[in-house]
């Protein structure tokens, strides 16, 4: 059975899971390991960025903690589309958070270079025993097209792709996105589901219920294969389930 947190609001699942996020901290903390955490873009996070920048700062061990990205836009970190520049402008340019632990894609290289660079990167970052990188936690949102990271119903095949970060297009946008694949987030020990807005319930009910044609979205084949996952829910989000 899913583990599912739904709340009354936005902000109500941010705080929520900035209370999740802290005990995970915490846990590794005990045990003196770092916690190779992979971002999402999307407005649901940015409302946990601030909160963590609020009230967080000072109860968090930060050296402890590695920042990476579950997908990017190919834009230069200063555009307010780079999901790693709006992280940064809102939490990542904490003095408590040591710069070495960001470890961002390059959204103004070409694609093709930083797919390569970065499943590059991340295999020799996160590897252990020459499986794939496994994150200690994946953070991803559910577009309303049932997209999850930057991986598209009309580019399902990218989900099963060998590679580690594949380079995929916004269907409506054209937009260029590397994003990891699915065998990596699906080897994460834990993902989180950040889901809100009545625009997702739709599909949600779809995924969660397994109703017919649930496999054509990319959010459905988020099965971690030993890791945890958590959906976070807001009640729009979840008011068909
Ligand atoms: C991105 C995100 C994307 C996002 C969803 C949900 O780069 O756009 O990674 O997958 O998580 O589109 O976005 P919201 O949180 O804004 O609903």
């Amino acid at each position: 059975m899913a583990d599912i947190r739904v709340y009354a609001s936005a902000l109500e699942l941010a705080n929520n899971f900035s209370e999740y996020f802290l005990e995970l901290a915490k846990s590794y903390e005990k045990e003196n390991k770092k916690l190779h955490i992979a971002l999402s873009g999307g407005s649901t996070p940015k409302i946990w960025f601030e909160i963590l920048k609020d009230r967080y700062l000072n109860k968090i061990n930060w050296k402890l903690i590695h920042f990476y990205w579950g997908d990017e836009r190919m834009v230069s970190p200063d555009s307010e589309e780079s999901n790693y520049g709006e992280a940064y402008r809102i939490l990542l340019n904490s003095s408590e958070i040591p710069p070495e632990n960001i470890h961002r894609i390059f959204g103004e290289n070409s694609v093709d270079d930083e797919i390569e660079r970065y499943s590059d990167y991340i295999f020799n970052k996160l590897n252990k025993n020459n499986n794939p990188p496994s994150f200690d936690l994946v953070i991803l949102g559910m577009g309303e097209d049932g997209h999850t990271a930057s991986i598209f119903p009309y580019e399902m095949n990218l989900f099963n792709s060998v590679r580690l970060c594949e380079a995929s297009i916004h269907p409506l946008t054209g937009q260029k996105r590397v994003t990891l694949t699915g065998q990596v987030i699906n080897n994460a020990k834990n993902v989180a589901f950040l889901i809100t807005g009545e625009n997702k319930s739709e599909k949600l009910d779809c995924i969660i219920n397994k109703k017919e044609g649930y496999k054509l979205y990319p959010a459905a084949h988020i099965k971690p294969v030993a890791g945890n996952l958590v959906y976070f829910l807001d009640a729009a989000a979840a008011k068909l389930l």
